[in-house]
């Protein structure tokens, strides 16, 4: 039998109804968009409605989405494309010119394009966040100066869930005319977004967190905002993103949103629901040897991240077979690999080596919510000597 799948987070089976959609545009309609005959046509067709659909999930306009080939070439356009744009001309600006401010809790996705900008000589802010894995509006208003080009603060983060007050930081970047790029891969879905309530400029989608394939996803570009492309050729996505589309996989992108837009927001109080289940089944038998980590309310509906005191996250969740999911992406200290976002919300060393990442989905059934809390209970109880 194989074990019970709790790692949404880490990427989704793909929706029955998006294979389906899929399927002609492998076989059948093979055309390239870019042909101005009825194959070409038939697939320019198919490309303008994904975007129409992914356009609606997000509440923009469609010629606001660039597709890309997944959320860290969403992520690293988003932050090389704004720094570049600055750069232009004879007598233009260089990188040393340029600032980002970033959270500490930023995705390998958004800090490694950083690190690179940084070797160019733009400067990083990274900010501080509280225990539960929360930037405070504020700092980012004092991280600002008149060189910042971009703030990217993450919607919600990978491994505890916590959501970002995006709307909050908007409102003060706005009104000193810097960019907000969010990166939302983790959100779709799960929880409803809208760029204009965010106020966000730049948004990234990652299309294996949303039951669609991997390897595709988005950049949501405000109208008016000038990136200078990441890939440069002909003049695919207005000129935003060479290359000829992978059509069968952007239908699958579009079908897979219009499936989240029309779930919504009942989708949201379904996975709270198994998730919380999961987290009183485990509360009431652990008692104090089980700890929340993130933000108890402000976080993602499908994120459990627990700490099983006395325990390493990785040794117990190998003790569970019936179970698949994940400790906090490694770093290492000693033997014993931490979680650099618990690292960031100071969590204390027996907490961060016992976090265990449950993430429930679109397919979790109660069954398996039951199953796998009486396996990790199982696992976690003291043996008897
Ligand atoms: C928060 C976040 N951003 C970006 C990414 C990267 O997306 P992709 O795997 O599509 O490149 C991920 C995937 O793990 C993620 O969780």
């Amino acid at each position: 039998m194989k074990p019970i799948y709790l790692d949404y987070n880490a990427t989704t089976p793909l929706d029955p109804a998006v294979v389906v959609a899929m399927l002609p545009y492998l076989h059948e309609h093979f055309g390239n968009p870019s042909s101005s005959h009825i194959y070409g046509q038939t697939a320019h067709d198919a490309v303008d409605r994904a975007r129409q659909q992914l356009a609606d999930l997000l509440g923009a306009q469609s010629d606001e989405i660039v597709f890309t080939g997944g959320g860290t070439e969403a992520s690293n356009q988003a932050l090389k494309g704004a720094v570049f744009a600055k750069l232009h001309g004879f007598f233009g600006r260089w990188a040393r010119d340029a600032h980002i401010v970033i959270s500490a809790i930023e995705h390998p996705a958004t800090v490694q394009p950083c690190k690179f900008l940084e070797r160019l000589g733009c400067r990083i802010t990274t900010l501080p966040v509280d225990g539960q894995g929360r930037v405070d509006p504020d700092a980012v208003k004092k991280a600002i100066d008149r060189r910042t080009t971009l703030v990217s603060i993450m919607h919600s983060n990978n491994e505890v869930g916590t959501l970002q007050p995006i709307r909050e930081i908007a409102a003060i970047t706005k009104a000193r005319g810097i960019l907000l790029h969010t990166d939302a891969a983790q959100s779709l879905g799960k929880v409803t977004v809208n760029v204009n309530d965010l106020g966000v400029d730049l948004l990234t989608v990652a299309g294996h967190k949303l039951y669609a394939p991997k390897g595709v996803g988005a950049l949501y570009v405000r109208r008016g905002v000038q990136l200078e492309p990441f890939i440069h050729g002909a003049g695919h996505e207005a000129g935003r993103r060479a290359g000829t589309e992978n059509v069968a996989l952007l239908v699958g992108l579009g079908q897979a949103a219009e499936i989240a837009r029309q779930s919504l927001p009942g989708a949201t109080e379904r996975l709270r629901q198994l998730r919380d289940r999961l987290w009183n089944k485990l509360r009431e038998a652990l008692g104090k040897r089980i700890v929340l980590n993130g933000h108890p309310e402000l976080r993602l509906p499908n994120t459990l991240n627990v700490s099983f005191l006395g325990h390493i996250g990785a040794e117990l969740l190998q003790r569970t077979p019936a179970i698949a999911a994940s400790t906090g992406s490694a770093c290492h200290e000693g033997h014993v690999s931490l979680s650099p976002v618990l690292c960031a919300m100071k969590a204390e060393r027996e907490v961060n080596q016992g976090a265990v990442r449950l993430s429930v989905g679109r397919f979790t059934t109660e069954a398996e919510i039951d199953q796998a809390a009486a396996a990790l209970i199982g696992a976690a109880r003291p043996v008897a000597v």
